[in-house]
């Protein structure tokens, strides 16, 4: 049973700084169980805790976990230069939180996109060794035919890769669009492994990571959601 003050608290959850978390909760913003509670220093169990603040219900969490379906013109990097950041789409906390995207979609790429502020797990998910594969929907500028299927599943040679790269499944979906698996997250991956067996992507959605897919979050573009531990056993 971890028990910590509440402005720790607050500010734990990305609500701002101690001095700031210690003003919201003197002035009565914050209650638990239907009481306000106005005593920065008194302690609260951890475990399970709702709190309201700013008339909104909130459940602590030591970490966050976030799919969010990333619309087109949104730059996933930290300090987005052309386009809004993806942070623009998710609540202020978050950002105070320290919230990062795994692995980046390119700003008009869209689809399932991954962000969380646990380090460890963020690292583990990005780690080349762990072979998570993703699933993109791409559509082409030319017909797809059996030619390029069998390149991009046999392997092809970027220009800055030592050794060429394969698709792990690739199927027609229709004449000018494919369903491509990679597991690797390189720069421009898909596209550039579209260009390089002769094709060229034109529009480009990544559908599932690992078994979690887009469908199942039924998420529209833009909208978010916590992932949930059995989500996170599907990665
Ligand atoms: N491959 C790409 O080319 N772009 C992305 O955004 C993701 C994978």
């Amino acid at each position: 049973m971890k028990k910590i003050t509440l402005d720790r608290m607050l500010q734990s959850q990305g609500f701002g700084s101690r001095k700031y978390c210690r003003q919201l909760i003197a002035e009565g913003e914050l209650s638990i169980d239907g009481q306000v509670v106005t005593d920065y220093k008194q302690e609260v169990d951890l475990s399970d805790l709702h709190f309201r603040l700013f008339d909104e219900e909130w459940l602590y969490r030591e970490h966050i976990y976030i799919a969010l379906n990333k619309p087109s013109g949104i730059e996933c990097s930290r300090k987005p230069s052309n386009h809004p950041g993806v942070m623009t789409l998710l609540p202020e906390q978050f950002s105070w939180r320290d919230v990062q995207a795994i692995g980046r979609l390119d700003h008009d790429t869209t689809g399932l996109l991954l962000l969380s502020d646990d380090g460890a797990f963020n690292h583990a998910m990005s780690s080349p060794k762990r072979h998570v594969p993703k699933l993109y929907l791409a559509n082409t500028a030319e017909p797809v035919t059996q030619e390029l299927i069998d390149s991009l599943l046999k392997g092809v040679q970027l220009h800055d890769e030592p050794h060429p790269l394969a698709a792990v499944s690739c199927v027609a979906r229709g004449e000018q669009q494919i369903e491509i698996v990679v597991e690797q997250g390189k720069y421009h991956q898909v596209k550039r492994m579209l260009a390089a067996a002769g094709n060229h992507c034109q529009a480009l959605e990544r559908i599932a990571i690992g078994r979690l897919t887009l469908e199942a979050l039924e998420l529209n573009e833009g909208e978010w959601c916590y992932l949930q531990a059995s989500d996170l056993e599907f990665l």
